[in-house]
């Protein structure tokens, strides 16, 4: 468990590291990658072993005996999150954007308008576009404390009655918030009143820092447990998202019923790395490294945070969970082109930009910080350096 040990994935077919140029104009030779959300972490050996029994078996054929993937599910759900999943509820897909976008189709119809609250993780409204839906986006205001909260009754008032559906990320992808009782207590009267689905995506839902507690939907919302979709994978919170394999968890039988036929239309069955890994990181050894990785994680986000709290204009929104650092700008007064060129050509960071996230992102950048400590620290003393001048 040493999340310390550099692992130089450039040249790896990694996409955070190999499709960086590409993308954001910086070399991986000397730039750092704090963009797509993976992490740069060895696999720990509980993984790898699950890895080389496979290999040992010589084999890849079809395979059966899926009721010990939906036992680890249904262990780590109750054991980390307080929750027995059926197995009955639950529908693999090929990672969870895939799941998302199923759900999506499966629901509502082209036209349909599709609620986000946002900045939120910029595939929502990817994927609402692509399958002929439309995005209502509903910002997050800030409390005076920074952090990101829902205003409902501002809500109120822009919805028009052609929205079918509300797609949440829990935790939040870009900010980290996790959702509290009485917020999801909130949402969930939102979507009666205005006769909405719920897809609550929880592919964060393990990356919690210390005094925090993520509240599954399931638990936390009964009272719409017959307008709820829950959407989580292991490949977040263990670094296997390249094994493409996610859950879109039904507890409500008529909900189900109008689920599986058109997923089934798909003829789509589980994936054999995926289902291992899972099984493998939903597991006693897996609770012992994630508790290690979230330590370290919020190790990385205090000290990140101690060196944009000395930089003038930048502003750190408190971290509650994963490790994506959402990091405001619009302070500094500059451009976001003048912005772009410090971040992506001076320090030669490739970070997302906020816009790309919806309404209200515009100012942001949000940095990875799933790596080593000393890249992290390599980090913010460039961006220390970028940023200087503004003294
Ligand atoms: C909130 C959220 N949902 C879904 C996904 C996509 O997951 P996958 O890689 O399994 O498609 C991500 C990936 O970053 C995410 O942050």
């Amino acid at each position: 468990m040493n999340f310390d040990k550099p692992i130089n994935r450039a040249g790896s077919q990694s996409s955070k590291w190999d499709l960086m140029q590409r993308g954001f104009g910086v070399d991986p030779k000397d730039g750092i990658a704090m963009w797509i959300a993976d992490m740069d972490f060895e696999a720990p050996d509980f993984l790898q072993s699950a890895t080389q029994g496979l290999i040992e078996k010589a084999n890849y054929g079809y395979f059966c005996g899926m009721e010990s993937f939906h036992e680890a599910v249904d262990w780590w759900m109750h054991s980390r999150h307080d929750w027995h999943v059926n197995p009955e509820w639950t529908f693999l897909t090929f990672g969870l954007g895939h799941g998302i976008a199923t759900t999506l189709q499966a629901f509502t119809d082209p036209g349909d308008t599709i609620v986000t609250f946002t900045p939120v993780y910029h595939e929502f409204q990817a994927k609402i576009e692509k399958t002929g839906r439309v995005n209502l986006q509903l910002p997050l205001i800030q409390d005076a404390d920074g952090l990101y909260r829902m205003d409902f009754d501002a809500y109120d008032a822009l919805m028009t009655g052609r929205e079918k559906l509300l797609l949440i990320s829990s935790p939040h992808n870009p900010a980290g918030r996790v959702w509290t009782q009485s917020e999801l207590t909130a949402m969930a009267a939102f979507c009666q009143k205005h006769d909405l689905l719920l897809i609550s995506d929880e592919i964060h839902q393990d990356l919690t820092f210390a005094g925090q507690k993520h509240l599954t939907a399931a638990r936390a919302m009964p009272e719409i447990l017959d307008r709820l979709i829950i959407t989580t994978a292991a490949s977040k919170s263990f670094n296997i998202a390249g094994a493409r394999t996610g859950c879109v968890i039904i507890p409500d039988p008529a909900l189900r019923a109008r689920f599986a036929p058109f997923f089934h239309s798909f003829d789509i069955s589980p994936n054999l790395l995926g289902t291992e890994l899972t099984k493998a990181a939903y597991s006693p050894q897996g609770a012992e490294w994630l508790d290690a990785l979230n330590t370290y994680l919020e190790g990385n986000y205090t000290l990140f945070k101690s060196a944009i709290d000395a930089i003038p204009g930048l502003k750190i929104m408190p971290m509650q969970s994963t490790y994506l650092s959402w990091v405001d700008t619009k302070d500094t007064g500059l451009t976001r082109e003048e912005v772009r060129k410090r971040v992506y050509e001076t320090a030669k960071i490739a970070a997302t930009p906020g816009h790309t996230l919806g309404k209200g992102g515009e100012s942001f950048l949000r940095f990875n910080l799933g790596t080593q400590r000393a890249l992290v620290q390599k980090a913010a003393q460039r961006l220390t350096d970028a940023f200087a001048d503004l003294r």
